[in-house]
């Protein structure tokens, strides 16, 4: 037995120290994978059951199985972070759980509740815990991502939920997202795509949405920016946010804005906890619309002092210029904004429990 219920098969070719300490010194962003995954399987008659930790491989997958033709899919994404006396934490993951459960109703799958979420990430970094970086310095963010998903696995065509579905944790070593660590990132603002509409899926965590970003990423890379930002799809005036992340505006009298949670846009842990940690500095969060003009204006005025985007995976990365068809703003300076910086470092501190866990938002995994 695992963990709280998780049997173990444990990995007969578990991969060698020297060669998982090299991939450690340098794991990059979700290249590597650990040598275990969790997995529990739900079916309509059984329900939720088989609850496993057993060796990382491939899936055997039927080529009928839904997932593969309607998309009938959800994921997660949540850090392990070692601390210094070597335990593991990871951060606010009932919010993660309760998002993955937002995000099976929307797409019609059986949620799953917060024990077995958190107990899946427990049985999963309990056994594989040599895979979770220990951070050199605090400069160094490295971390084991941790990717919950949810996949309709039944043998049929007919467009309906899917009867079988499996629920699966992986787990790979990370460091920073983009590859230039956390330099400020440029942003090609899309005027072909929309991300999300109204009563779409555009808060839930699925596949779907990020599929549905990949040619505006394609158009981004095209001309040379990392990321993509979405406008909304009914007066494409309002900002939305990223490819993959939350957005942040720091006016220089002290607000701090964020567009509101209107349905299309996800509910970043980052998001909701930079909005807390902002106020506990005395500055003035603010959820509410922001269109593409107060973002043009404003950093053109210097009104918008720094913009940065947010993520389990980005933690907190500046936005350094906003680029259009016809336009190249620039919205924090080159070396970063000081706001950004400070709360990269408050939410960092956190994580790593080099700072007092004043919200409660962390919980031991292993
Ligand atoms: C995360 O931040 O964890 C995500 O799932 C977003 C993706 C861009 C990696």
């Amino acid at each position: 037995m695992a963990t709280a219920g998780f049997s173990l098969i444990p990995n007969a070719n578990p991969t060698d120290a020297r060669v998982r300490e090299e991939i450690l010194a340098n794991p990059g962003f979700g290249r590597f994978f650990t040598d275990h995954m969790a997995h529990v399987r739900w079916t309509a008659s059984d329900g939720w059951h088989n609850a496993e930790v057993r060796p990382y491989g491939p899936l055997t997958l039927d080529p009928a199985a839904s997932v593969l033709h309607y998309a009938q899919e959800i994921f997660e994404g949540i850090k392990a972070y070692r601390h210094a006396d070597g335990s593991v934490w990871s951060f606010r993951p009932e919010k993660n759980a309760a998002r993955f459960r937002a995000s099976a109703r929307r797409l019609a799958l059986p949620e799953l509740d917060t024990e077995t979420f958190i107990g899946s990430l427990k049985a999963l970094v309990a056994q594989d815990i040599g895979w979770v970086p220990t951070p050199g310095s605090e400069a160094d963010e490295s971390s084991l991502y941790l990717r919950p998903f949810m996949i309709a696995s039944e043998k049929f065509l007919g467009v309906r939920p899917s009867k079988e579905v499996d629920y699966y944790v992986i787990a790979s070593p990370v460091a920073s997202y983009f590859k230039g660590g956390i330099k400020p990132v440029s942003i090609w603002l899309s005027s072909t795509y929309n991300r999300a509409a109204p009563g779409g899926t555009g808060f839930a965590k699925c596949g779907g949405n990020y599929a549905a970003s990949l040619a505006a990423q394609k158009e981004a890379e095209a001309h040379q920016c990392d990321q993509v930002a979405f406008l909304d799809a009914v007066e494409n005036k309002w900002v939305e946010e990223l490819g993959g992340m939350n957005l942040f505006f720091v006016f220089k009298d002290g607000r701090i804005v964020t567009p509101a949670l209107t349905g299309t846009i996800l509910e970043g842990v980052t998001r909701d906890s930079v909005l807390q940690l902002a106020k506990d500095a005395g500055l003035k969060p603010e959820e509410r619309p922001i269109s593409i003009d107060e973002w043009r204006e404003g950093a053109a005025s210097g009104e918008i002092s720094e913009v940065f985007a947010c993520g389990t995976a980005a933690v907190i990365t500046p936005v350094g210029q906003l680029v259009g068809e016809n336009e190249r703003i620039t919205c924090t300076a080159e070396n970063g904004g000081e706001v950004g910086r400070s709360l990269r470092k408050q939410l960092l501190d956190i994580q790593y429990g080099r700072s007092e866990d004043t919200h409660g938002w962390l919980t031991r995994l292993a």
